[in-house]
């Protein structure tokens, strides 16, 4: 890193934010800082997007390839026009916004191209959280990836920012734990079809009722039961990654269970401390074995395994584990994300235990 930030922490009530405190983090994003802000989905790293130097400090903070476009965030639903060029549907805007739905659009010129990875288009987001709505009211549209070190689980709470990019942000509000826990769903306007990049808080089920002819992006639907093997796992970007290794399984559940205890079992014998990430129902299969077992929560409560995945990873990291094992969930609603999040966690390892 060529620089080191001096990191300042400032508590901020998610519901009244002290108007005092945001305005601190307004002037620093002004003049050209790093804020890390709460979101209703993740905590984003944020810059001035209308400022090219602060764009790239944002690339530079995070290890992020040059390659990877960032999003702009609005605070009002009117500033649309501001950043990009095109009307997107108003049914959509009604049913989304604000929320966890990013539109790629073409691209106002005001914006850096930056922020675009040097592509015409770009990406915009209208959060729903008051910290950052108030923030970005007062400091313009911002910039904002997640606010992880590149490859890294992405942060749901101040502490998970101050692991990743303590001494390269400038500030960080700390507006307590993100509500949904999983990034915004990825959606690209810009072609003859709209088509789903990333899966994420906005269901693809959800989105098809406004738009039948919606399709999803390869990658995203490497998941789907019908293709459970992603094309080529090389094609995975590792991301989203606990430092231990990860590993996913997917088939008839029962025949699962069994095999990851015969995993578990023979890699701790081989002296590997193992991890074991599932829902609630799952633990006591794993009761009598030498392993952590961290629990997401119920199997029927996907938005609480949303909630809990990315905070779930940093934890068995943080007791030290080698090997962290996971059974894929469906790919219904939440679950297409959750499991496109595990599977990029896992470098594309996913074990098919067939019938
Ligand atoms: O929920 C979220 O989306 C969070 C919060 C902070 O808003 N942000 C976030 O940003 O997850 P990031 O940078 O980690 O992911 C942005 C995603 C990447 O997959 C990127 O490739 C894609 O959006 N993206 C951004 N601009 C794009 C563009 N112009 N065209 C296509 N994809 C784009
Ligand atoms: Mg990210």
């Amino acid at each position: 890193m060529s620089y080191y930030a001096m990191t300042r922490i400032l508590y901020l009530d998610a519901v009244n934010p002290n108007s005092r405190v945001l305005e601190q983090a307004a002037a620093t994003i002004r003049a050209g800082g790093l804020v890390a802000f709460p979101t209703e989905t993740v905590y984003g790293l944020g810059a001035d997007a209308r400022n090219p130097e602060a764009v790239a400090r944002i690339y530079q903070a995070k290890g992020r390839p040059a390659h990877n476009p960032l999003i702009v965030h609005i605070a009002d639903r009117a500033d649309l026009a501001t950043v990009a060029r095109a009307e997107p549907p108003t049914a959509l805007l009604d049913a989304f916004w604000p929320g966890p739905l990013t539109l790629v659009l073409p691209r106002h010129p005001d914006i850096a191209p930056a922020v675009s990875a040097g592509r015409e288009t770009v990406a915009v987001r209208l959060p729903d959280h008051p910290v950052a709505r108030a923030l970005i009211a007062a400091a313009g549209p911002i910039a904002a990836p997640s606010a992880n070190r590149f490859t890294r689980p992405s942060a749901t709470t101040a502490a998970h920012v101050l692991e990743d990019l303590d001494g390269v942000v400038n500030l960080i509000l700390d507006g307590g734990s993100t509500r949904i826990g999983l990034e915004s769903t990825v959606l690209d306007l810009t072609g003859n079809v709209p088509v789903v990049l990333r899966p994420g808080g906005v269901s693809v089920e959800q989105l098809r009722f406004y738009l039948p002819g919606l399709t999803v992006a390869a990658s995203a639907i490497a998941l789907d039961d019908a293709a459970a093997r992603p094309a080529s796992p090389g094609m995975l970007i590792k991301h989203y990654a606990p430092d231990a290794e990860l590993v996913m399984f997917a088939g008839p559940p029962a025949a699962v269970i069994h095999y990851m205890q015969h995993v578990a079992a023979q890699q701790s014998a081989k002296g590997r401390r193992v991890g074991v990430l599932g829902i609630d129902e799952d633990a006591p299969h794993f009761e009598e074995l030498p392993v952590i077992y961290q629990t997401l929560g119920p199997a029927d409560d996907l938005e609480r395994i949303a909630h809990n995945l990315f905070a779930a990873l940093r934890a068995l990291d943080a007791r030290g584990v080698d090997l962290i094992l996971v059974r894929r969930p469906g790919a219904a609603g939440l679950g297409l994300a959750i499991g496109d999040r595990l599977l990029r966690a896992a470098n594309g390892h996913l074990v098919e235990i067939g019938r």
